[in-house]
């Protein structure tokens, strides 16, 4: 058993490491962080957005979560590490906050600079 372990341990690293990149492991964990993707409440690239309307005493409110993808790296950090009103609590370690902050980043970037990755990528 424990020799099957050491077996399957470095497998499962190599496979971390080599058949997922960067962009679609941050990818997947924006959208299903603990079973709540952020998408749900900030929008697909952190725009932002409107959940639930509803009526409070007569006037129409509403839900949304705010945009995400203007701040900092330390504020953004800052809020996810912080209790925050209506938003569940997800007590992330820092390399997946990297990893939504570089989702975010890599969704907000001008087109032009993404074209030129890609060259780079298939050199
Ligand atoms: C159920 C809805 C919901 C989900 C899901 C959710 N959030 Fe939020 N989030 C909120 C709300 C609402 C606020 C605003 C809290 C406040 O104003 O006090 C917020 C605030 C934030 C802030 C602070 C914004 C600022 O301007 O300071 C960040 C950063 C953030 N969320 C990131 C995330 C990330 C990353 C995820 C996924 C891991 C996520 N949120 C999932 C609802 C949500």
């Amino acid at each position: 058993m424990a020799h099957l372990l050491l077996l399957l341990i470095p497998l499962f690293l190599y496979a971390e490491s080599s058949f997922i990149t960067q962009e679609e492991y941050s990818t997947q964990l924006y959208h299903s962080p603990r079973g709540i993707g952020c998408h749900l409440c900030h929008g697909e690239k952190g725009e932002g957005k409107i959940v639930a309307k509803y009526k409070h005493k007569n006037h129409l409110k509403d839900f949304k979560g705010p945009p995400i993808n203007r701040l900092s790296y330390a504020e953004f950090y800052r809020a996810l590490t912080e209790r925050q009103r209506g938003m569940p609590r997800y007590f992330l370690i820092e390399e997946e906050i990297q990893a939504l902050y570089y989702y975010l980043e890599q969704k907000n970037r001008p087109k032009k600079k993404k074209k030129k990755k890609k060259r780079h990528a298939t050199k």
